[in-house]
């Protein structure tokens, strides 16, 4: 596929241009970390359904754990998908997340699992999760339970990753109460920006009632066709309505991830030579750069 040449590739002296005609700075292979944690929790979100939040969640994971970093991935969406792109089958799981949240006095520990990437931990879901979204409404400090959940692995990890799913309901407000940092990917079509506006508007009620830290880590072009005009426009209309918000890295629209899902495994992995697995690895690496990851 040629829609993956995402940068434009400068020649000797020249910079490289990201789609939204911005020079990309050279961000740097991450120092290894002496010591882990405490782990920062970026919530992946958008309410919109296939923009790529779990691909985002699955690869960036492994590209983070690739650069040393302790990840875990939790899956927050009672399809599951994260699971089963990291490997498991779902309706297998004796407990889950779900289990966790409505449980007490079950350990987080005896629920994550290790996954065939090394350095990446999961928390898996699995359709029990959408139930937990009418049980909790009557718990006290209901928007808070998946926080206090993480808590006491957080010293374990250097990210969370926490794959929402397509909703504003209460188990997104749970994610951006546990999250420090919000990561918003968009598809590269045209209404892609219909329904940021609830978005932003409800990840600042969070911000204001419940978790004064949180941010917007970024917004993430995902399933851009460097052949097509449109996705570039689509990318400049970003650009222009978020700023640098908008983050340089930009991820093709491939097959590749589709397949590497089938395949149960990150793109980093599955076809680690392929621009798919560098825009994902360059994405965490502008992450560290920005200060949004270990
Ligand atoms: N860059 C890409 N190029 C091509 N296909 C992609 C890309 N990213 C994701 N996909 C595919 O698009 C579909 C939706 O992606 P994904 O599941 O990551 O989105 P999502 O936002 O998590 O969806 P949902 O809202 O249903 O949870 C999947 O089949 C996935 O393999
Ligand atoms: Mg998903």
């Amino acid at each position: 596929m040629s829609g993956t040449s995402e940068q434009v590739t400068a020649g000797p002296g020249e910079q490289r241009l990201d789609p939204a005609g911005r020079p990309v700075p050279d961000f740097p292979v991450p120092a290894p970390l002496a010591a882990h944690g405490p782990a920062r929790v970026i919530a992946m979100c958008n309410q919109k359904g296939g923009v790529g939040k779990t691909t985002t969640t699955i690869n960036l994971g492994a590209a983070l754990a690739e650069y040393g970093r302790r990840v875990l991935v939790v899956d927050f969406d009672p399809q599951g998908a994260a699971s089963v792109g990291l490997g498991t089958s779902p309706h297998e799981l004796d407990t889950t997340i779900y289990n966790l949240l409505m449980e007490r006095g079950l350990d987080v520990r005896e629920v994550l699992r290790s996954t065939a990437v090394e350095n990446l931990d999961l928390l898996p879901a699995n359709i029990d999760l959408s139930a937990a979204e009418v049980q909790l409404v009557g718990e006290v400090a209901r928007e808070s339970v998946l926080s206090r959940v993480l808590r006491p692995v957080m010293d374990e990890y250097d990210v969370v990753l926490v794959d929402c799913q397509p909703s504003l309901g209460l188990l997104t407000v749970n994610a951006l109460t546990a999250a420090h940092g919000v990561l918003i990917p968009l598809e590269c079509e045209f209404f892609a920006l219909r329904g940021v506006a609830l978005l932003v508007e409800t990840i600042e009620k969070v911000r204001d009632r419940l978790n004064p830290r949180l941010q917007v880590d970024g917004i993430l072009a995902t399933m851009f066709d460097s052949r097509t005009l449109h996705a570039r426009e689509v990318v400049a209309r970003v650009h222009e309505a978020f700023g640098d918000t908008l983050l340089h890295t930009v991820i093709g629209r491939t097959v590749k991830f589709p397949d590497a899902t089938v395949a149960a495994e990150p793109i980093t992995s599955y076809a680690p030579n392929h621009p798919g697995a560098a825009a994902y690895r360059q994405l965490a690496r502008e992450l560290v750069a920005r200060g949004d990851a270990a």
